[in-house]
């Protein structure tokens, strides 16, 4: 294993053959690979933990994607979050002293929708700035795929990061996880519109699914990098009994839980200073999962702000947590003797690098 690592270290143009090696790094190894990643992060992006915190705007969604909990044909009671209550989540994230907030939602095509996002989004920066973040919280989005003018709206409205996971790289297994009207083409397509609109822009897979090979975990780890991408947030694949997947066999907890570490580790060993977000899914598979995520490489923390009582019904698959205070979250990450990084935005370095390359 310590052979294989040094090999990775050593080139600029990793195979998928050697990452499909190492992802099935098991025991002893693990702790080889987990310090790896962890020196590799501190070398390229330091110790510190940035805080997202995460507002569920609404689990409507148009789309009907076979895993998850909330598509659109699922039976649970919807919601959408008015635009007071989200300004309310927005000054707990400041009093917090998160730098910067994650509005999530179903997707929502219509101008409607974008329309009322923008405006939460211009109110969410020009009430919550303050003498540390003279431009109020940063903004990620994560509201699925729309058109570049949509994009355009929302960036110039003062959002400047978002998250559009491609759930896999491999084109059949795609397939295989959603209906025809979605396709991986258009994934990559609306990634590279919020690229040249100027989010800042992650993505992400789900490790796990029926049918994944590590073969194909690993493909997407050489994606992430091949996309230029500035942000990874990813996480096991946990079953839902609300969708058509619910009975389908799955590799055991315990694998799927250490190839989502594996995989963060070796995302931050091959695309060295983007951010990694430790994700919830992590949690459904071991309480301390999301602390691991972070020992593993990741250096992005995005605690549940939400208003408690819709949290049930954001449920993306069975076992959501839906507990943990962000209080408590802060302090379990100290624990672990990492900076917590507040009253900060904590942009990816890789962002600044991209920039300065293209221009
Ligand atoms: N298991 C794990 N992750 C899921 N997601 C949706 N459903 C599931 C599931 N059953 C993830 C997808 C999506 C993100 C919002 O949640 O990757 O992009």
């Amino acid at each position: 294993m310590h052979h294989l690592i040094e090999q990775l270290q050593a080139c600029q143009d990793p195979d998928v053959g050697l990452l499909t090696e190492l992802l099935a790094a098991r025991g002893d190894d693990c702790e080889l690979l987990r310090a790896a990643a962890h020196e590799c992060m501190r070398q390229y992006v330091g110790e510190a933990v940035y805080f997202r915190g995460l507002v569920e705007v609404t689990n409507i969604c148009s789309q009907n994607c076979y895993y998850c909990g909330i598509r659109k044909d699922a039976t649970v009671v919807r919601y959408r979050l008015s635009e007071d209550e989200i300004l309310l989540a927005a000054r707990e994230c400041m009093r917090l002293g998160f730098g910067s907030m994650v509005l999530q939602s179903g997707e929502i095509s219509s101008d409607a929708y974008v329309d009322f996002i923008c405006r939460v989004v211009a109110r969410i920066k020009s009430e919550t700035r303050s003498d540390v973040l003279t431009d109020g919280l940063g903004i990620t989005l994560s509201i699925g795929v729309l058109s570049r003018a949509q994009y355009q709206r929302l960036f110039d409205a003062g959002a400047h990061r978002y998250l559009l996971r491609i759930e896999t790289s491999n084109e059949k297994l795609f397939r295989t996880l959603h209906p025809e009207e979605q396709s991986l083409a258009g994934r990559y397509e609306a990634i590279h519109d919020l690229q040249s609109v100027g989010f800042q822009t992650g993505t992400g897979v789900m490790i796990g699914v029926p049918g994944q090979s590590m073969h194909m975990m690993a493909a997407d780890i050489l994606t992430f990098r091949r996309l230029d991408i500035d942000m990874v947030g990813m996480g096991p694949y946990l079953p839902s009994q609300n969708t058509p997947m619910a009975g389908v066999p799955i590799l055991s907890a315990d694998e799927r839980y250490q190839l989502g570490l594996n995989m963060i580790a070796l995302t931050r060993l091959v695309c060295q200073d983007i951010n990694i977000a430790s994700t919830t899914a992590l949690e459904g598979l071991h309480p301390s999962g999301r602390l691991e995520g972070l020992r593993y490489g990741a250096n992005v923390a995005m605690p549940n702000l939400s208003p408690v009582e819709y949290r049930p019904n954001y449920r993306l698959y069975d076992d959501k947590p839906t507990t943990q205070s962000a209080q408590d979250a802060v302090a379990a990450i100290e624990q672990i003797g990492r900076k917590v990084a507040l009253n900060t935005l904590g942009d990816p370095r890789h962002y600044y690098a991209r920039r300065q390359r293209h221009t």
